[in-house]
């Protein structure tokens, strides 16, 4: 690969303003860093002050067509890679990637606007610890022998899929994109990804950093808009699966646009989590679990995030106080300063979509929108992307703030009387993807559990996505899991089946 150009430092570098600016311009294809074909770039912009930091190739569907290629070419040695090898090359990007832990941090930090410390840390941490987990399944796919006939040797083999198209939101992108090549990458596919347009460069360093252990070919990624770049890539006749993390919108035109080439397809879409908490929890805990599973420290922006919030009437007021209390304690800032606990919203298009939101809460007779926290006054951060978190109370079930994903800072509280009605309440949602409960009475939250139409119900707590534990939500939340073992036998592989008839 010397022939190609090779931007940026082999050594972990702590400056994101440095690495954005050295990944402008460039797809990732074929072990080495390509500039677009069509010379046409996008700007990526530090949602913290608007300032441009990086122009990021604008992928079409010819540079979709050179990944692909060099995907398909790859893809037929990597299968012959023995499972536990291609594991071990996986675990040994993992541990790559937390040497370049602090790096990647500061660098999605700066694309998204998530803060260092509270957020994207965090999720450089996880995204590690995905790889490694996946990197030590290689040995898990394995088949089964099928009682046949005394004569006929019967048995079922894992075989990989082919080249995997994956396109990744921007909310938590290496986190997201990890949760798909890995299991892809060890199940013996190769994968093509499009990364969002609002955080292209932290997913770029990763497939890079990744292409230093993987052979060439293997892992690609692209940048570019949906229809220009995401759709080719759906379409194209050599991408035989196709993963999409994103809005229920656009999860439905992907599904459309595989289902035309009768190809599978993961669909991980919105959320709307209801939060349902009983008298008898533990107060503080409760509180402090709805900051997290509110994800305040994202600005609301997540899936899982609880926007709808439950509580019980005896304790209603004291804990709408509470946790008013609790986020105007949260230091809104500088996303890289490590005193901040929230940073920007991610876009102007998504800060717009969430004040119509808070802007309808507040014009509906009989709600209240308590505003928390403060808007940071460092004059270098005016053009940011900040807005108030808002808890609102005094909205009914048909309020679109209750009934639409507003992937923001706003969450509503209700309350409620029987555990029978909440349950109905939490139920009567187009999305099912989490929810959790909050009760002393296991008796009653088991009992709600097995009930709650959502693909995962957490009592007495809300963590976000776990390696090992299968992720992916019921109705119009997606298709299909995530995160597990589970996931990568049944979404990364197929099952053949070999007779072998002795006479
Ligand atoms: P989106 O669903 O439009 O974008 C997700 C990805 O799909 C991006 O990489 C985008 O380029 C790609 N894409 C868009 N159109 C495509 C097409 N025709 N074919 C193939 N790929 C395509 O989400 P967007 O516009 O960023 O956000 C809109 C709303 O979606 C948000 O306000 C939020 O409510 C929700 N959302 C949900 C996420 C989740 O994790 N469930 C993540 C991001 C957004
Ligand atoms: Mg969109």
């Amino acid at each position: 690969m010397l022939d190609r150009p090779h931007p940026t430092p082999a050594a972990p570098t702590l400056d994101p303003f440095a690495l954005a600016k050295a990944l402008s311009g460039y797809h990732f294809v074929d072990g080495g860093y390509v500039p677009g074909r069509n010379g046409k770039t996008f700007a990526v912009v530090n949602p913290a002050t608007g300032v441009e930091v990086a122009r990021a190739a604008e992928g079409d569907a010819d540079d979709v067509d050179m990944a692909v290629q060099a995907a398909a070419r790859a893809q037929k040695e990597w299968a012959k890679v023995p499972a536990r090898k291609r594991g071990a090359l996986v675990h040994q990007c993992a541990a790559l990637l937390k040497e370049h832990q602090e790096e990647l941090a500061r660098l999605i930090a700066l694309e998204t606007g998530k803060a260092l410390r509270t957020e994207s840390r965090v999720e450089a941490g996880v995204v590690a610890d995905i790889f490694e987990f996946f990197g030590g399944l290689g040995s898990e796919l394995k088949g089964e022998s099928v009682p046949f006939a005394p004569n006929v040797l019967s048995v079922t083999v894992r075989e990989p899929l082919g080249v995997v198209g994956a396109i990744i939101p921007w909310n938590v992108p290496m986190l997201l994109m990890a949760l798909k090549v890995a299991p892809a990458l060890v199940a013996g596919n190769t994968v093509v990804v499009k990364s969002a347009e609002e955080a292209p460069l932290a997913v770029m360093r990763i497939c890079e950093l990744m292409n230093r252990v993987l052979p060439p070919g293997c892992f690609n990624i692209l940048s570019g808009f949906g229809p220009e770049c995401g759709a080719p890539l759906v379409d194209h006749p050599k991408v035989r699966k196709v993963t999409f993390t994103g809005s229920v919108e656009t999860g439905k035109i992907v599904a459309r646009a595989a289902a035309n080439k009768l190809v599978p397809v993961t669909l991980e879409l919105g959320g709307k989590s209801p939060m349902i908490v009983f008298a008898d929890c533990d107060f503080d805990k409760t509180v402090s679990g709805a900051l997290t599973s509110m994800r305040f420290t994202r600005q609301g922006q997540s899936c899982t995030a609880a926007s709808r919030i439950y509580v019980e009437r005896p304790i209603f007021d004291r804990f709408v106080a509470a946790m008013k209390s609790a986020v105007d304690n949260m230091v809104m800032g500088d996303p890289l300063d490590e005193k901040t606990d929230i940073g920007t919203i991610v876009s102007e298009g998504q800060l717009e979509k969430v004040r119509g939101f808070i802007e309808e809460g507040r014009k509906t007779p009989g709600a209240t929108a308590h505003v928390c926290s403060a808007m940071p006054n460092d004059p270098a951060l005016k053009k940011g992307l900040f807005i108030q978190p808002v808890i609102f109370t005094g909205l009914t079930s048909d309020s679109r703030l209750v009934r639409e994903e507003i992937f923001g800072p706003v969450t509503v509280i209700a309350p409620f009387d029987e555990a029978e009605s909440v349950l109905a309440e939490a139920n009567d949602s187009e999305y099912g993807l989490a929810a959790s409960l909050w009760t002393n009475n296991l008796k009653v939250g088991l009992d709600l559990a097995h009930r709650l139409e959502a693909g995962l119900v957490q009592i007495n707590q809300n963590l976000v996505v776990q390696a090992n534990l299968s992720y992916g939500g019921v109705k119009s939340s997606g298709l299909g899991k995530e995160a597990s073992l589970e996931a990568m036998l049944e979404h990364f592989t197929h099952k053949k089946t070999i007779m072998v008839n002795m006479g």
